[in-house]
């Protein structure tokens, strides 16, 4: 192998954690593992860090601490719980880290990685959409590299030619559509968990999964291209894909259209984006294209689902309304999960958020990540409460 690099992978036990572990695992020559991260799943976190030969393992449920002790007892390994340490420890040491945690939680460690001039593979999308200028602007500042890992942006990052960056017209997100693509709206209102989570194409963590099927897993990758591309939203479109092959386009001036193709299996983009500058071998799915019968395309329904209208509102309106709507919907979700509310209320929760929390924050001039975890700290309580009371 032409390079080695010395990773963490935070968020290790969910299904990018686990799929990150599969390249290394395949490419044990370019990676020495420094830490493994989860919040509670002590068990599997062992197992990880026992198969990657970890140096730390650490989890955020201090309570689940000496259970993990435990579990490595006849290991090297040492082992650290509480947030602190996954926001500052587990990137001592790192030339890359693997940023797979759950939703906004994630954002503090990714923000001390890049301060450190550490590079960063981002899967975690929820932080670039709170705080996407703060991030960008840490990368360039400290020169670490920000590594598109979801699958869209992975395959803008591997055909958008920056040196051309004014020829080109748009940049085309592919989506499946979700569960939910051909399903009336009163159907929707009324959909189970079991029917949100069980996605077309991809196999995902139960939060994302739900997200796709309200498309704001889209919406949210429209926020996250507008900050990683740095283009305006006029050139950021949403294309329904159904078979999820095509993982995303850039369109240019001259009439070519580059798109990067592949299977529906994360352990690509993972591979592409911790290897780069290099490739490797991804030992994921390959794409067999004679076993394809058609590719076909669709324009997504906007009323069917308005989470994509929010997500092109919210960048005209600003980070505030960004942060809003990435933690409205993280509770919303949670709720759903919990099997507090019908499927539907996101949608109503995030409408509510729009008009009415929205109005109560505008105009906050944020102008650090202590301002922004503070504004998304309030917003999940005011959405809390009005679950609670007025729903
Ligand atoms: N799954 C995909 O195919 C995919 C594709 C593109 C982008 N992404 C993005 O990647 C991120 C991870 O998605 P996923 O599907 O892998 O999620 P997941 O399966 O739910 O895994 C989440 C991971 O984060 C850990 N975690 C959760 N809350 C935490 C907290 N408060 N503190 C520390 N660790 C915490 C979990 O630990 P425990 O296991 O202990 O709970 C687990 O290791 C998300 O931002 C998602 O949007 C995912």
């Amino acid at each position: 192998m032409s390079f080695k690099k010395k990773i963490s992978i935070l968020g290790a036990t969910g299904s990018i954690g686990q799929s990150t572990a599969d390249v290394i695992c395949g490419n044990a020559d370019a990676f020495d593992v420094i830490s493994v991260t989860a919040n509670q799943n002590a068990p599997e976190l062992a197992k990880i860090a026992k198969r990657l030969n970890a140096k730390n393992a650490i989890i955020a449920d201090e309570s689940k601490q000496e259970e993990l002790c435990t579990l490595l007892r006849d290991t090297d390994i040492n082992v650290y719980s509480g947030a602190k340490a996954i926001n500052e420890a587990s990137i001592d040491g790192c030339d890359i880290i693997m940023a797979a945690m759950m939703g906004f939680s994630g954002l503090l460690p990714i923000v001390n990685a890049l301060e450190k001039g550490i590079d960063v593979a981002i899967a975690n999308k929820e932080p670039l959409v709170a705080a996407g200028a703060q991030i960008m602007a840490l990368s360039q500042k400290t020169s670490a590299k920000i590594l598109p890992v979801d699958s869209e942006h992975n395959a803008i990052f591997q055909v958008f030619d920056t040196k051309n960056k004014a020829a080109i017209e748009k940049i085309i997100l592919t989506a499946s559509g979700g569960p939910f693509r051909t399903w009336k709206s009163t159907e929707i209102y009324n959909a189970t968990v079991e029917q949100a989570i069980k996605h077309p194409t991809w196999s995902m963590g139960r939060k994302i999964s739900v997200d796709s099927a309200s498309m704001m897993n889209k919406a949210l990758e429209i926020i996250e291209a507008y900050y990683l591309f740095d283009l305006p939203s006029e050139k950021i479109e949403v294309l329904i894909h159904p078979q999820s092959i095509i993982h995303s386009m850039v369109a240019y001036n001259d009439g070519s259209v580059l798109s990067q193709m592949g299977a529906s299996d994360m352990r690509t983009p993972i591979a592409n984006a911790l290897a780069w500058p290099h490739r490797i071998d991804s030992h994921g799915n390959k794409l067999d294209l004679h076993a394809l019968s058609s590719l076909s395309f669709e324009k997504p329904d906007f009323d069917k689902f308005p989470t994509l209208k929010h997500a092109y509102k919210c960048l005209e309106r600003g980070q505030d309304a960004c942060i809003i709507f990435n933690a409205v919907n993280e509770i919303a979700v949670e709720k759903f999960l919990e099997g507090k509310m019908k499927f539907g209320k996101i949608f109503e929760i995030i409408d509510h958020a729009m008009n009415e929390i929205y109005a109560e924050h505008k105009g906050n001039a944020l102008k650090d990540i202590a301002q922004i975890v503070e504004l998304d700290h309030i917003v999940r309580n005011q959405t809390v409460q009005f679950i609670e009371h007025r729903l």
